[in-house]
């Protein structure tokens, strides 16, 4: 990759309140210099993700005081380093870098980012639009096969599941053997993930839809449960499952708090609990990370591939972010920083 000449100034999207994206105000702030073991990325693409819809309304696991720079992940150069092995190792390499941790959001032409957990080096063949989205849903989706498998699970079950975590989930299920059974909320999503090999697929919204759960989840013996929904849903996911099971509610795009009835718990050991990507990083050993991260780059240009609906300019985030929440199901909007 060539050199590339630092300006002094770059655009910046700024959430100013916890509002949504009405809150955003595209400005012009001096691009900042990376400190011991740190990098300057030039970031190319970031999406916009669920996560990023609640950072804006302040629903996320983070919550600085505003104003903040939003956006979780993206992918672009590293065109400075500061003093550090690691930082120099870095130079002129394609990164994918995450919108946590110091350095803030990267919804920002330029973003200074910590070599210890804020950037990852990225394979040359993959695009950057692909990069960009590498790190949250791929991450994700081999998470929740780890812990299928680490719990000796054969069949899992899915909400929301036409997203595109949802198509990497079923994606990798069927390499590794285990069936999905699918809740979605459409029938247009229905036939979406059946297009795409999906076996078990049910809309939610469908009547005699909790005896059908009921029925399907007693013959794959399905007692592991990944909820992105929340709210009613995760009653009826955990109503439906035999003893034994658990739900781990990863998101809540209902957002309505979570109920569960108190006899599924007591009297059947139901269990719920909760799953998020940063937490669960954590608790890897350095090699496993690193394994996981060479498997999610192998599996992007197919199993861990995300489908993109359009590319906005940084400077028009707002019609980008009321064009992904009109209907998310139809594919990712990327933000172009440059
Ligand atoms: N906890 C974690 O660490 C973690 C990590 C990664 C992802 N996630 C979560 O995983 C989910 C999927 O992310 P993604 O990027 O793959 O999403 P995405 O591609 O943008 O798709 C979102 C999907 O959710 C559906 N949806 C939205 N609101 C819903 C509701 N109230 N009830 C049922 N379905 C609803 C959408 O359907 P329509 O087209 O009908 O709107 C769409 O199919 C998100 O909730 C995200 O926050 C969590």
């Amino acid at each position: 990759m060539g050199k590339i000449k630092i300006p002094e100034t770059m655009t910046v999207a700024v959430l100013n309140a916890y509002e949504g994206a009405d809150a955003i105000s595209i400005e012009r702030r001096p691009v900042p210099k990376p400190g011991r073991d740190e990098v300057l990325v030039k970031v190319a693409f970031s999406p916009i993700n669920p996560s990023d819809l609640a950072t804006l309304k302040g629903h996320y696991g983070f919550k600085d005081p505003t104003p903040i720079v939003p956006g979780g992940e993206g992918a672009g150069e590293v065109v400075a380093a500061g003093p550090g092995f690691m930082a120099n190792y870095f130079l002129g390499k394609k990164v994918a870098c995450a919108g946590w941790g110091a350095g803030g959001g990267v919804w920002s032409e330029y973003v200074v980012k910590s070599v210890k957990g804020g950037v990852l080096p990225l394979k040359k063949s993959l695009s950057f639009e692909q990069g960009a989205m590498s790190i949250i849903n791929p991450l994700t989706a081999m998470a929740f096969i780890d812990i299928s498998k680490k719990g000796a699970h054969k069949a899992i079950l899915l909400t929301a599941a036409a997203s595109s975590l949802g198509k990497m989930v079923n994606n990798l299920g069927r390499k590794e053997g285990i069936q999905v059974v699918n809740i979605v909320r459409r029938d247009q999503q229905v036939e979406l993930l059946k297009a795409q090999g999906a076996e078990i697929v049910l809309n939610s919204n469908e009547t005699g839809f909790e005896e059908r759960l009921h029925d399907v989840c007693y013959q794959t013996n399905t007692r592991l449960a990944f909820d992105a929904v929340a709210g009613e849903l995760t009653n009826q996911v955990l109503n439906a499952m035999p003893q034994d099971s658990k739900v781990l509610v990863f998101s809540a795009l209902s957002q309505q708090k979570v109920q569960v009835s108190p006899d599924q718990l007591i009297f059947e050991n139901k269990m719920l609990d909760g799953f998020w990507l940063g937490p669960w990083m954590s608790n890897q050993n350095v090699l496993k990370i690193i394994q996981l991260w060479k498997r999610v780059q192998k599996q992007i240009p197919n199993h861990l591939k995300s489908e993109v609906r359009k590319i906005y300019p940084i400077q028009e985030v707002k019609e980008a972010i009321h064009e992904y929440t009109r209907q998310m199901t139809r594919g990712k909007i990327l933000l172009k920083m440059s």
